[in-house]
């Protein structure tokens, strides 16, 4: 799967990106990231890519001109299909289960805005789908372009080590994850659950699904779909 990510600060997505699983996936290219530098497509001498909006009112506006260039010339140098993606908080909320449905993607194009947002025109030509990661605003869309990727990246075949495996976590079957134990069996007077150094399997599975339980009605009752009863 191919990531374009249209943004104003290409170093700040590729650092991260080639840090840690996503950097071993993208070496690997089980995983293929680039980030496109909206700039350079700008027709202004001095660079511009932002102006006053129309209307008045605080900040600048980023100019159809130079987003939909840089697009055009993504999408030329695409093969197969590809959706368009405007990181804001004005999407719909990303969740596991959207990464499950990008994760299906051949191409996607994540477009990253910036001051006060993007000219709504180009906009309207060139996105399929609006996504925010939660409901508070950011400085830009750098940063929900990476979150994204790092979670529809772990779910490409390759991407993760069978010892890091998607299958069993939180969301994965609609339930926070189970506890977790490693070495020591005491630490600070604290003991591991006995039935997990007993050895028997289908005891152990059983306890760490009623663990998942008991952790999402405390912690996320709203999984259950029941956050009224507390
Ligand atoms: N850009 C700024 N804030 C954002 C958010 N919460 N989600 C997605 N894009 C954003």
């Amino acid at each position: 799967m191919k990531f374009f990510i249209m943004t104003l600060f290409p170093e700040m997505v590729m650092d991260t990106l080639s840090t840690s699983i996503t950097g071993r996936a993208m070496d690997r290219g089980d995983l293929i990231v680039e980030a496109v530098n909206i700039r350079d497509y700008s027709t202004d001498k001095h660079k511009s890519v932002d102006d006053y909006p129309y209307g008045g009112g605080a900040g600048m506006v980023m100019q159809a001109q130079p987003v939909y260039d840089c697009y055009e010339s993504i999408v030329k140098r695409i093969e197969g299909s590809h959706k368009c993606i405007y990181l804001t908080p004005q999407g719909r909320v990303f969740k596991q289960s959207i990464a499950s449905e990008l994760s299906t993607e051949e191409n996607l194009i994540l477009l990253c805005g910036h001051y006060e947002g993007i000219d709504e025109r180009v906009l309207e030509e060139i996105v399929d789908d609006y996504i925010s990661i939660g409901d508070y605003v950011l400085t830009g869309g750098e940063l929900p372009a990476i979150v994204l990727v790092d979670a529809v990246a772990r779910l490409l075949p390759g991407v993760l080590h069978n010892e890091e495996s998607a299958v069993g976590e939180s969301f994965s079957d609609g339930l926070l994850e189970y506890p977790q134990y490693s070495r020591p069996e005491i630490w600070r007077d604290k003991t591991v659950p006995p039935i997990l150094l007993s050895g028997d399997h289908a005891k152990v599975d059983a306890w760490r699904h009623e663990q998942s339980v008991i952790r999402t009605r405390e912690r996320r009752p709203d999984l259950l779909g029941n956050d009224d009863l507390g």
